[in-house]
């Protein structure tokens, strides 16, 4: 009995080496931390518990039987963040590059199963240069097994991977089909090929960071929803974003305890410039209106102009999809229908209710929009307001023109209460575009057709530029003072926290992808 204990505790130390001390000693040159550094970081101190710790590969082509390494390069097991059930994986790169093999699969599947079934959040901590090459068509089996689950999982429960090293091929395929993903600036990569196959293939040349960097996918692409500084950031990042989101499908929003004072925020009586053709932030109305250093961004470098995140309300957990006039007047195009899209979507899915801030002039027009699809883009932040059924409100601040007024939440698309400070404008178009266009005749006959468009213009700014006409109609449910805001949405989401809506008959919908 005694040896079998020793033997136990040599093999577990032996697992806990991964591919060799001086490979380790190489992950931390990389600034980067080891796989089972990040687990313990990662979850509540003493909680994490790794299961198939002694599971390894099976391969025996390429001399692989003579290289054996307890866990086949990933740890996987439980614990908790924050007090509350989590599944994790976290790859490691000292062996074999993380690649994945058909054994490394069949201990990722299992704790997604097992994830699924208790209505627990799943996060993978990927380090992985793809499916083991050595392993052929078995380890592409095992990352098909992982994408299958991945979308099973999808809506169930929460997908949250974070990219620590240089990851290719299904390790980037996987998060991609996950809920959010957060890359470590400098030691962290995502391509489907690297610059090598890139330089093969196109005979482009590009370095890894440019090709599939951090701030490249922060920015350009969008792959990434965050970036960190560092793997202890990354990790921490995750158990934050944790902090906002429901264990499951079924569980309702995370709710901290709150007892309301009078809640007059004044300061948000003075954002709104006087002249509406300057910008302002829409930050400084979120940070107004929400819970104090309660908001968390998620895809902050991209599509800057909408904003998206999670805040707390009255202590109760939120999605906030917000314009932002600061970038392209808030203005919606193809990359911030999409950001804004995913985001409703998770939201839905996860029954975290929505606020809506509204200031914008409309959909981007030229042949960039149009060519690459503003409309089949636009129509997905159309669609994923108007099939979502948790809570939704919207606070219209200035703008809400054309198209974009319909889709950003408004009454028409199923939102549950419209709010509008008295700086809104609400109208078919601006009032320049709209007088060139209905008063053309009067303006071209006019003896002075620059004043004779000045005076149009202001006629239809006195008609249209307020958001009375679309409150006399319901579509607005009340004008509120800027300063009321928080006071006013508290109320409407206490009131609104168990909305039920019955949905037609359906497998499921078709959003124009
Ligand atoms: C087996 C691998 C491996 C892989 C890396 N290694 N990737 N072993 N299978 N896929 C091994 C290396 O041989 C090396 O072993 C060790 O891991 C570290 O790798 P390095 O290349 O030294 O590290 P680095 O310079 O940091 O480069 C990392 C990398 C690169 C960018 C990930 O290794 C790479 O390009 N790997 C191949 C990527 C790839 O094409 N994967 C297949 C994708 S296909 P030694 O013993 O020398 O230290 C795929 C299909 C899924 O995934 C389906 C998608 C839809």
């Amino acid at each position: 009995m005694k040896d079998k204990i020793k033997l136990l505790h040599e093999k577990q130390a032996q697992s806990k080496m991964g591919g060799g001390q001086a490979r380790i000693d190489k992950q931390h040159q990389k600034g980067k931390l080891t796989a089972r550094e990040r687990l313990h970081f990662l979850f509540d101190e003493g909680s994490f518990e790794e299961i198939d710790a002694f599971v390894t590969h099976r391969c025996t082509d390429f001399g692989m039987e003579s290289q054996q390494f307890l866990g086949d390069g990933v740890i996987t097991g439980y614990g908790t963040i924050n007090g509350r059930k989590v599944f994790a994986f976290s790859q490691d790169f000292t062996v074999f590059g993380g690649s994945l093999s058909e054994t490394h699969a069949e201990k990722i599947c299992k704790i997604m199963d097992l994830a699924v079934q208790n209505g627990v959040p799943f996060i993978g901590l990927n380090d992985s240069g793809g499916a083991r090459i050595q392993e052929g068509v078995s380890s592409l089996g095992g990352y098909a097994d992982i994408f299958y689950r991945n979308v099973q999982a999808s809506g169930a429960i929460p997908q949250i991977s974070a990219i620590m090293g240089p990851c290719a091929g299904g390790a980037v395929y996987s998060p991609a089909m996950t809920d959010f993903t957060i890359m470590v600036e400098h030691t962290s990569y995502m391509f489907v090929t690297g610059p090598q196959v890139v330089k093969t293939v196109t005979n482009e040349e590009v370095t890894a960071e440019e090709l599939g960097g951090a701030m490249t996918h922060a920015t350009k692409s969008g792959v990434t929803h965050f970036t960190a500084g560092n793997d202890l950031i990354a990790l921490e990042k995750i158990r934050q974003l944790l902090s906002y989101i429901p264990q499951n499908h079924k569980e309702k929003t995370p709710l901290l305890p709150f007892s309301p004072k009078t809640e007059i925020r004044e300061e948000l009586c003075t954002i709104i410039p006087d002249n509406p053709n300057h910008p302002y932030d829409m930050k400084d109305v979120i940070r107004g209106i929400v819970d104090n250093d309660s908001f968390f961004e998620v895809h902050k470098d991209f599509a800057e102009n909408i904003i998206v995140g999670f805040a707390r309300l009255g202590g109760r957990s939120i999605g906030i999809v917000g314009n932002q006039p600061l970038s392209l007047a808030g203005v919606l195009d193809v990359h911030s229908s999409t950001k804004g899209a995913r985001f409703v979507r998770f939201c839905d899915s996860f029954n975290i209710p929505l606020l809506t801030l509204v200031d914008v002039p409309g959909f981007l027009p030229g042949t960039d929009q149009e060519w690459n699809a503003i409309i089949t883009n636009g129509a997905k932040l159309l669609y994923a307001f108007s099939e979502a059924t948790v809570p939704r409100i919207t606070l219209i601040t200035r703008k809400a023109y054309g198209g974009a007024y319909d889709v950003m939440n408004s009454k028409h698309i199923g939102a549950d209460m419209n709010f509008a400070w008295p700086t809104a404008e609400i109208a078919v178009m601006g009032a320049k575009g709209a007088s060139e266009i209905i008063f053309r005749k009067e303006i071209k006959d006019a003896d002075d057709p620059e004043k004779m468009l000045q005076q149009k213009e202001q006629e239809y700014k006195d008609k249209f530029a307020h958001p009375y006409l679309a409150a006399q109609r319901g579509f607005i449910d009340e004008v509120i003072e800027p300063k009321h805001s928080r006071r006013k949405l508290i109320k409407a989401f206490a009131l609104l926290e168990n909305k039920k809506v019955r949905c037609p008959d359906k497998k499921h919908g078709n959003i124009p992808l």
